[in-house]
């Protein structure tokens, strides 16, 4: 029997800080509101592509495992904020990272993407197919936002996580898994013309059309988390207190602390870090993980249980046994591009361009 141990893990998060204090110079907003009602201090925003991001975290894992990139048979690239559809971001990253034998795709499945693709390369490997994937998460949703909108506009930041999967003959890595989607209700967070849906050479440039209904959001993503948690600890006759670590996808600390509460998980077991990252999309869990071994949070053998979800609505839960190494073999060197800009110097040109776009369609 084949398993997909988790042997690199790797982060990266652009250097650029927007604190909600400087939301709150162009927005009807206030630390206050955004740090009680999400737990949300501060996010980063990216200077440089999404593929350029996740090809950072790509390379740091992949130093941590100890490989050269051309050992690897396979990239997954988690993300809802590709650079270009075509052609698609994993390629950008075979090439920055020289994965030259690897097949590549992107996978979108929103926030949810990262844990979709932690168990579709776990599946590749126990196949036989194939015995190194990288599986990456990376996202810019602020790219996308209606800096009209303060409700949808103070949750997310840019960033990038990857994981090495490599086949091993003892039980470790993804164990179990349960995944889904909420279709019917795939309007309630949406950037609707974001695709070919977007009518050619009519329309406000650069403007998406983003419906964002918070509360039902927050209610089915408690409801499809809570489920597949359920089903992921009965496929394995674990009980809750038997989980050495959750690992949540980061989208409010309310509904982390919900999900931590129905787990009985106390404060030391459960990774948030919300507060300074936002909500990274894809790119949570595999940052959560990433710091969590950095932090010695971690041992070999521990049971880590991670659950996500995101626009689709789609959702997911996962258990890792992690396997008998928690330090990295190497360590990758490279850093991004120079950025001599603040993140709001960043954002603002898009502040700009929402309020102009809200003000014609108003006319
Ligand atoms: N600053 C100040 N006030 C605000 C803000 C803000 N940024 N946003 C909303 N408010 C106001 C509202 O206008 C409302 O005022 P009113 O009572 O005068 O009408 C009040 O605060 C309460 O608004 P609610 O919407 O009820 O606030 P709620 O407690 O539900 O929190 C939130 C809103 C944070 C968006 C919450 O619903 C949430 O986190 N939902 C889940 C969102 C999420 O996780 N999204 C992830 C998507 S994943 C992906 O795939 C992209």
């Amino acid at each position: 029997m084949q398993y997909a141990n988790i042997t690199g893990w790797g982060k990266c998060l652009p250097p650029a800080v927007l604190s909600n204090e400087d939301l709150a110079t162009f927005l009807d907003t206030s630390d206050e509101w955004i740090s009680t009602r999400t737990g949300i201090k501060e996010r980063r925003i990216s200077h440089v592509s999404t593929a350029t991001l996740a090809s950072l975290a790509a390379k740091r894992a992949v130093a941590v495992a100890g490989l050269d990139a051309t050992e690897l048979d396979m990239v997954i690239l988690g993300t809802a904020c590709p650079d270009t559809l075509i052609p698609n971001a994993a390629s950008f990253v075979q090439a920055s990272i020289g994965a030259v034998n690897a097949a590549v795709f992107d996978l979108n499945a929103a926030c949810t993407g990262f844990v979709y693709g932690l168990s579709i390369g776990t599946a590749m490997i126990r196949s036989g197919a194939m015995k190194k994937v990288l599986v990456i998460g990376a996202d810019r949703i602020p790219y996308f936002l209606d800096y009209t909108i303060r409700d949808v506009s103070v949750l997310f930041g840019d960033g990038a996580g990857a994981v090495v999967l490599e086949a091993c003959d003892e039980e470790c890595g993804l164990i179990a898994e349960k995944l889904g989607c909420d279709g019917e209700a795939r309007d309630i967070l949406a950037a609707r013309d974001s695709g070919t849906v977007r009518e050619r050479f009519a329309g406000v440039d650069g403007f998406f059309d983003v419906n964002f209904e918070g509360q039902e959001i927050f209610k089915r993503a408690v409801r499809g988390m809570g489920q597949a948690i359920t089903c992921v600890l009965e496929k394995l006759a674990l009980e809750p207190e038997q989980i050495d670590l959750l690992v949540p996808h980061q989208a409010n600390l309310r509904i982390i602390d919900t999900l931590a509460k129905r787990m009985k998980s106390p404060p030391e077991k459960v990774v948030i870090n919300i507060e300074k990252y936002g909500n990274t999309s894809a790119a949570t869990v595999p940052i959560a993980l990433c710091e969590a071994l950095e932090e010695g949070r971690i041992q070999p053998g521990d049971k880590i249980l991670t659950a996500a979800f995101g626009a689709g609505l789609t959702w997911g839960a996962a258990v890792i046994k992690w396997g008998s190494r928690i330090t990295p073999l190497a360590e990758c060197h490279d850093e991004l591009p120079e950025n001599d800009k603040t993140a709001l110097e960043l954002i603002m040109p898009w502040v700009e361009g929402c309020r102009a776009a809200v003000a014609e369609k108003a006319k």
